[in-house]
């Protein structure tokens, strides 16, 4: 694999040459078509968040951070207060897309602090002070999640010793396309092919990820392209694959993970972490510590995004598949209670319970 180009061609999202539009890679069309596209208004952006044109918690932070950068860079305003006016409404217009992921809320934040902090500079400067932030927060997330790589690539290296094939779960996606280069559940794997790896002394199980089968579409399709002994199974066989065996450790994502460890991500998330409970297996939650919100006391107050039934009645391709008028359950996300968490692998270092303190330790 050519590492450098692999990453380049699923590029989740970054400001376009001439600062016109925020570029994507249109994630609802994945696998079948590799098209990016421009986000130009609020509106475009909005929804391609809502839509999950690009999504992941990370990437829809960076998504933010570039989206409000260009909308700030509209705004016609003749002095700062207005401009800060203008750039409020902006901001709560795109906070508005989706309320899980923490990393949303936290870019936009970043992003407002940028324009407080620099009140008395021309709003020109401003506005290319915010071009640069979003840059810098696309960056950091590039060395943040090298950094979770690093950590969970030592976790591979103890069971490598093992000297057999190593079984790795995982559950939606938190790969390259969810963040800005090596995603965080991913990262040990890619991080293990820089390390010289070749890719089959891993063998990663990815959750198909009902109802929009990230995990299919998404996490198969991306370890699959860089090389790595890659098995797609349906989320009802996680349970035969743990007790048969092939699963030494389990790496997940997530969208948000509250003061006491609780972590709330993809839908699906939880009942893994009880199975590889019940049968030994370690569950690491793989989380940059903006994913961290020490505002939240516990998973019960993190708010679960609601989505369309149709996301359920319909399969992906929009072929009905359930009866007309049948009622739907369909929660995105669900929070893994910190007791089933062997540990919280952030850029600062690996936490383990209790969580609360291992947090405020790393200055979190
Ligand atoms: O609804 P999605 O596809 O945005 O859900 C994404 C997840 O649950 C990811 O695991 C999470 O955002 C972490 S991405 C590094």
């Amino acid at each position: 694999m050519d590492a450098e180009r692999f990453f380049d061609e699923l590029l989740s999202v970054r400001m376009n040459a001439d600062r016109t539009a925020v570029d994507i890679i249109d994630q609802t069309l994945l696998p079948g078509t590799r098209k990016r596209i421009c986000l130009s208004t609020r509106e475009e952006i909005w929804e391609a968040i809502k839509k999950l044109r690009v999504r992941g918690a990370p990437a829809i932070g960076v998504c933010a951070a570039c989206g409000i950068a260009l909308l700030a860079s509209k705004i016609e305003a003749a002095d700062y207060a207005h401009f800060f006016e203008e750039f409020r409404k902006e901001k709560e217009y795109l906070a508005s897309s989706r309320p899980t992921a923490v990393n949303l809320f936290w870019a936009l934040n970043r992003m407002e602090d940028c324009v407080k902090k620099h009140e008395e500079m021309p709003l020109r400067e401003l506005c290319e002070l915010l071009f640069a932030e979003a840059e810098r927060i696309r960056e950091e997330d590039v060395q943040i999640s090298r950094s979770i790589g690093e950590i969970g690539f030592r976790l591979l290296s103890e069971l490598k010793q093992k000297g057999r094939e190593i079984g790795i779960l995982t559950h939606c996606n938190a790969g390259t396309l969810a963040t800005a280069k090596y995603g965080t559940a991913t990262a040990p794997m890619y991080v293990a092919l820089e390390h010289g790896w070749a890719g089959q002394e891993i063998h990663v199980y990815c959750d198909e990820t009902r109802p929009l089968l990230q995990g299919a579409r998404l996490t198969a399709l991306e370890l699959h392209s860089a090389g790595i002994r890659t098995t797609l199974q349906c989320d009802n066989m996680a349970s035969i694959l743990m007790k048969s065996g092939k699963i030494d450790i389990v790496f997940v994502g997530c969208d948000r993970v509250a003061a006491n460890g609780d972590a709330a991500n993809k839908i699906g998330t939880s009942g893994v972490a009880i199975l590889a409970k019940h049968y030994g297996i370690p569950f690491y939650v793989c989380a940059p510590s903006s994913t961290i919100d020490m505002r939240t006391p516990t998973g019960a107050e993190i708010p679960i995004e609601m989505r369309d039934p149709d996301e359920v009645t319909e399969m992906w391709y929009r072929e009905r598949m359930a009866p007309d008028g049948v009622d739907v359950y369909n929660p995105a996300f669900d929070v893994t209670d910190h007791e089933l968490i062997t540990g919280i692998i952030t850029e600062k270092g690996l936490c383990t319970a209790p969580y609360g303190a291992a947090f405020r330790q790393l200055g979190m």
